[in-house]
């Protein structure tokens, strides 16, 4: 960007100036000094700047595994904040790769919300970059990179996940090409295996795009680019709204070391036990198919960890005052997840309701009759979870009878809420919908931050007496995190209602 400069200018300034460009660049020749040759402390900080002048920090720590050491750069901008993480080895090569990637995603963050600040000058983003090492008894490590990036505070934002790996002996890295010797018939049967395991997968039920799966799961090496391989499993990761709809977030797919061993080059096939490696504590690793998708990648400190949560007062106020709040759960149910839901909330005395997928509650049935016999409400959310404002009439109402006939089928009770998936609507599904249409007003974004801490934290910034708070059953992080939020608002004097409860007592 062009700026004018102004005639008038002290001289003073420009030595101020040229002094703050001089002290810059010796911090950036020091900050690629030391880590070039390798030669740092175990711990060093330094600053910059981004484009736009904000000041960036940035930090390198070791690591618990030999030869890579963390890197993190934050930025405390108002406006475009951002904390990115990524490991440094030993290796010019490996740590070029990794940085094109950090500093291509970083650039076209802080140029996206140099355009949206033209827009609107007050528009917020986030950028959040961690990863995790996942290391092989091979003595070869996995890097996962979770990216996520909000724009503007409409934005629902995006997650994109990337991996690198490294021979950290010979620095060099190693593809899905290398781990199947190239062999094209490995990589077919590496890909019928990841079907299978998809269409098994309990995560994805009513939320997988089937043409679109078969498509990005073909047997070419570029589907399968980015992956992770332990000593338990080979690990898939898909984009994120491409083999199912981005309510689940990027699809990962574990394939378990048996499955695949017989088809591994020589190098990554898993030893015996004895010589398995111990694994540090940074990071976490062994993803079995259950943890997948609530993977701890908060290794990053994010901005909002950086805000220090209030202590609340802890006495709840007299019955009198007592506010409501309607917690609503979408897209289950799922065996674990809802299930652990339903007993937080007995714990708690706490009613709320669920919108479900006609799809999953064919699956699961017996948790639709646990939640009746908890006097929770019952509401409909589509077959298929299909955007409605794309669909016919017929389309339409056949996503919502048939989703009500089931419910109605397994719980004997009429279902009376609506919800339509994305909160989107029209007047033709106002029409087809003979049942109330419930949206929220608090969107925890649970599905985008897999976060127990975070769920707390949005649901206090956001709450307010007669609110409806949107979270999903179907992510370990939202069960895992419910407790503290019921715990909270207690405490704040908010009684836990259903939505038919909420509406009929609204003025
Ligand atoms: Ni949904």
């Amino acid at each position: 960007m062009k700026r004018k400069r102004q005639k008038s200018r002290s001289i003073w300034i420009d030595i101020t100036f040229s002094i703050a460009i001089i002290l810059l660049t010796m911090s950036a020749i020091y900050l690629i000094f030391m880590t070039e040759i390798g030669l740092s402390t175990s711990k060093s900080s330094t600053k910059e700047t981004t484009g736009a002048g904000a000041p960036v920090e940035t930090e390198q720590i070791d690591s618990n595994y030999p030869g890579i050491k963390i890197i993190t750069k934050t930025s405390n901008d108002k406006r475009a904040p951002f904390a990115i993480q990524y490991p440094q080895s030993i290796h010019n090569e490996f740590n070029m790769e990794v940085k094109n990637y950090i500093d291509h995603v970083q650039t076209t963050y802080l140029a996206t919300m140099m355009e949206e600040h033209q827009i609107d000058e007050k528009t917020t983003g986030e950028l959040n970059i961690s990863y995790e090492t996942l290391p092989h008894v091979s003595g070869n490590y996995s890097f996962v990179f979770l990216n996520s990036s909000i724009f503007s505070d409409k934005d629902v934002g995006k997650m994109e996940i990337r991996s690198f790996h490294l021979n950290p002996e010979t620095g060099e890295s190693f593809s899905i090409r290398d781990l199947f010797e190239g062999d094209f018939l490995r990589l077919q049967t590496l890909s019928s295996l990841v079907r299978l395991a998809i269409q098994n997968d309990d995560s994805l039920k009513g939320h997988l795009f089937q043409q679109e799966m078969e498509r990005f799961t073909e047997p070419l090496w570029m589907n399968y680019r980015n992956f992770a391989i332990t000593d338990d499993a080979l690990i898939i990761y898909f984009d994120e709204n491409t083999i199912a709809d981005r309510i689940v977030g990027p699809p990962i797919i574990s394939l378990s070391s048996d499955l695949v061993q017989d088809l591994l080059a020589s190098e990554f096939k898993p030893k015996d036990n004895d010589d398995a490696i111990e694994i540090p504590d940074i990071g976490s690793v062994g993803v079995s198919t259950e943890e997948k998708g609530d993977k701890n990648f908060g290794e990053t400190p994010t901005h909002s960890d950086a805000i220090n949560d209030e202590q609340t007062e802890t006495t709840p106020p007299a019955k009198t005052e007592r506010k409501k709040v309607a917690l609503t759960f979408d897209d289950g149910p799922d065996p674990k997840v809802t299930r652990q839901i339903l007993e937080t909330l007995q714990k708690h005395n706490a009613k709320a309701t669920f919108f479900m997928l006609g799809s999953r509650v064919e699956y699961y049935p017996d948790i639709v009759n646990e939640m009746i016999e908890a006097g929770h409400e019952l509401g409909n959310h589509t077959w298929t979870h299909a955007d409605l404002t794309k669909l016919g009439p017929e389309r339409i109402a056949k996503e919502i009878e048939k989703t009500s006939a089931i419910i109605e089928e397994v719980s004997g009770q009429k279902v009376e809420a609506f919800r339509p998936p994305y909160g989107a609507v029209n007047t033709t599904v106002h029409n087809m919908t003979g049942l109330p249409i419930i949206l929220w007003d608090v969107d925890t974004l649970d599905w985008k931050y897999r976060d127990p801490a975070r769920l707390l934290r949005v649901v206090k910034e956001h709450v307010k007496d007669g609110s409806i708070v949107l979270m999903h059953d179907i992510h370990q992080s939202t069960a895992d995190g419910l407790e503290s939020v019921l715990t909270y608002l207690k405490n704040e004097g908010y009684d836990f209602v259903t939505v038919a409860e909420l509406e009929n007592t609204s003025p």
